[in-house]
């Protein structure tokens, strides 16, 4: 029998599937900070647990009384939490979303993070290769099942920012998804980490821009010789 706790605790928690990569890792850790049940997600138990640990360390760090963070192998992941994060490089996305197929739950909400960088085939990082769906997002969307959402988002920020408490965030976060609510949940998950403002820049296949910022960004870095650009939308009246 499912007992109303294990309801309450799926909804709350966030499983990061790739929580052992660099934006897994960012983006978990700072979530932790602000108290949002996490679990690591890992094609290996082990390392799953011990980037829990690491994440749940460096979460005290940064002020984090009790961090709820588990580590836990991907499938297992992805089944004990309604927003699962999507984090792993554009080349293993579809091996990855094969093997979680089973495992995502109706009314999830899938996060798409992948950025199909021409770098995943020996290319270089400031550019990206032609998904036949039109996006890695709408990729995404065609492997998981029908009653699972995704939301394509958080392509634009820094793990290596995230990875460290002391940089203040200050920058948009664009979203694209073809469901509201869902939009509106990752959108206020996004919020939790201080100084990113979510953008609804519409339907999923919106997901086609937002994934070309990416190396637009990385060519910027270079250029400027500067670690962490980010974007911001001007003109819009919400903080
Ligand atoms: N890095 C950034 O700043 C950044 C920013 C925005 C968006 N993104 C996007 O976020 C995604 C993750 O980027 P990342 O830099 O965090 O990647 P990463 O550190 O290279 O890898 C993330 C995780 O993916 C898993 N993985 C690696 N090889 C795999 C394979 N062969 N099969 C299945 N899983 C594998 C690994 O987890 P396990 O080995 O533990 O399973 C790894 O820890 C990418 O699509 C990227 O474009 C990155």
């Amino acid at each position: 029998m499912v007992r109303h706790e294990d309801i309450a605790r799926a909804r709350a928690t966030v499983a990061v599937i790739g929580g052992s990569g660099a934006l897994g890792f960012g983006l978990s850790l700072r979530w932790a900070i602000a108290g949002t049940p996490i679990i690591i997600g890992s094609r290996d138990a082990g390392r799953a647990t011990e980037a829990a640990a690491r994440v749940a360390e460096r979460a005290r760090e940064g002020g984090a009384s009790d961090p709820r963070v588990d580590g836990l192998q991907n499938e297992e992941a992805a089944s004990g939490a309604n927003t699962v994060v999507l984090a792993v490089p554009f080349r293993n996305q579809s091996e990855t979303l094969a093997n979680l197929r089973g495992a995502l739950q109706p009314q999830t909400v899938l996060v798409d993070t992948t950025v199909p960088l021409a770098a995943a085939i020996g290319g270089r990082a400031t550019r990206t290769l032609g998904v036949w769906q039109g996006s890695a997002a709408q990729q995404a969307e065609e492997m998981v099942p029908r009653a699972v959402t995704v939301v394509s988002a958080l392509h634009t920020v820094s793990a290596a920012a995230l990875s460290d408490p002391s940089i203040e965030m200050d920058e948009d976060v664009l979203v694209a998804g073809d469901d509201r609510k869902s939009k509106d949940d990752v959108s206020d998950l996004i919020r939790r980490i201080p100084g990113l403002r979510p953008v609804d820049c519409g339907d999923l296949e919106r997901a086609r821009i937002l994934e070309q910022i990416t190396p637009l960004l990385i060519s910027i870095n270079a250029r400027h010789k500067i670690k962490h650009s980010g974007i911001r939308i001007t003109g819009l009246d919400s903080p």
